[in-house]
């Protein structure tokens, strides 16, 4: 059979550190074309490992015929230009979280995908993760009972990333947008993915352009023209058709203890945590908590093998554009709330 030939838009961090090496890995897929603004980066990214073609322009990455399908890697704000081009070219999409930097954008993504009848994929990575899986079918088997409450977040006492991530104009927003996105989503889909009608939220730039030292974050490969004009904290509430309801705070930034990316969910039989990984059930009567015993996974490989397996079958991704979609309505509903100061109705 022949090889998916892969192109990837955007040749920063988590293309050179995450999907390049998944695609890598998997004998049925070929990473044939490399763009980024910075042709010389894509040069070098295509020297190394032996790519085919490196461009300057999604326009030029879209051309290329060998090319069957993407993964947008770039900056938040060219999601949206990345997958509708190659959408409208016929190739396949696997787009980086955040989906977009609005609901417009997003819905406008969705329907190039469905109009050119493409595979389209949101890396909702956190959803790939072997201890995700195990939670997401205890879930789906019911022994949860009903799920009618939930906790996510992600807080980072001093975790902003250096670069774009802080500039809104290329970002679309702070920890709500980055790391909030992996924490509500994931909790969103353990709940059996529940229509949301409302949130509510607040959002703070209290800590901004920290000095601390001694500590690391992540770094976007260019740190340079720094501008930092998003929230670093948040928190707010999501309320559900089927009555359920979900809790979250997010922090790049904040003078209290990093938590890592959790996410509990709380149903009428037994509840689950993620981080730690807790059922916290009853046995004969008596409270019981329990964990698996699985080995760590290769998330990245789980999620780009699952983008494979979708071309080649034809079978809606289970973090599919419509997820994309709903979940770029509550993020953005959680920045009009905090802006307006109410309650935001979601369609
Ligand atoms: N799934 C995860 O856990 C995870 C982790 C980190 C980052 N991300 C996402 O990955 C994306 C990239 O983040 P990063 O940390 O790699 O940033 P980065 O700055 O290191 O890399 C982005 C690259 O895209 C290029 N680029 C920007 N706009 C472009 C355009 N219009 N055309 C071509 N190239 C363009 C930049 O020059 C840069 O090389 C973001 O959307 C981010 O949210 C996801």
């Amino acid at each position: 059979m022949n090889k998916i030939r892969i192109g990837i838009i955007g040749a920063g961090n988590i293309a050179q550190n995450s999907h390049i090496p998944a695609y890598l890995k998997q004998s049925d897929a070929e990473i044939v074309a490399v763009c980024d603004l910075k042709l010389d980066r894509a040069k070098e990214v295509a020297a190394k490992h032996n790519i085919q073609y490196a461009v300057g322009s999604i326009e030029e990455l879209v051309a290329i015929d060998e090319v069957d399908a993407v993964s947008v890697c770039t900056w938040n704000n060219a999601h949206a230009s990345a997958a509708i081009a190659a959408a409208n070219a016929g190739k396949h999409v696997l787009c980086e979280k955040p989906m977009a930097m609005n609901v417009e954008e997003a819905e406008a993504m969705k329907e190039a995908a469905e109009k050119n009848n493409i595979v389209f994929m949101m890396g909702f990575t956190n959803r790939f993760r072997a201890d995700s899986q195990v939670i997401k079918e205890i879930a789906d088997s019911g022994k949860l009972g009903e799920i009618y409450y939930a906790k996510a977040g992600w807080l980072r006492r001093r975790g902003t990333p250096l670069g774009w991530f802080t500039d809104l104009s290329k970002s679309g927003g702070g920890p709500v947008i980055d790391i909030g996105v992996h924490a509500i989503d994931l909790t969103w889909y353990f709940m059996g993915k529940p229509r949301p009608v409302s949130v509510t939220a607040c959002t703070y730039d209290k800590i901004g352009d920290y000095k601390t030292k001694g500590v690391s974050r992540w770094e976007a490969l260019d740190t340079d023209n720094l501008v930092f004009n998003t929230e670093d904290s948040a928190s707010g509430f999501i309320k559900f058709e089927n009555g359920a309801s979900m809790s979250f705070d997010v922090s790049w930034a904040i003078n209290g203890k990093d938590t890592g990316i959790f996410s509990d969910i709380f149903g009428t039989k037994a509840g689950a945590s993620l981080n730690p990984f807790t059922i916290y059930g009853e046995e004969q009567g008596y409270l019981m908590d329990s964990s698996p015993v699985i080995e760590p996974q290769d998330t990245f490989a789980n999620e780009i093998r699952h983008f494979l397996d979708c071309i080649k079958t034809g079978e809606e991704p289970m973090a599919s554009a419509n997820d994309g979609v709903i979940i770029q309505k509550i993020l953005n509903g959680i920045y009009d709330s905090a802006k307006e100061g109410k309650e935001i109705i979601l369609d």
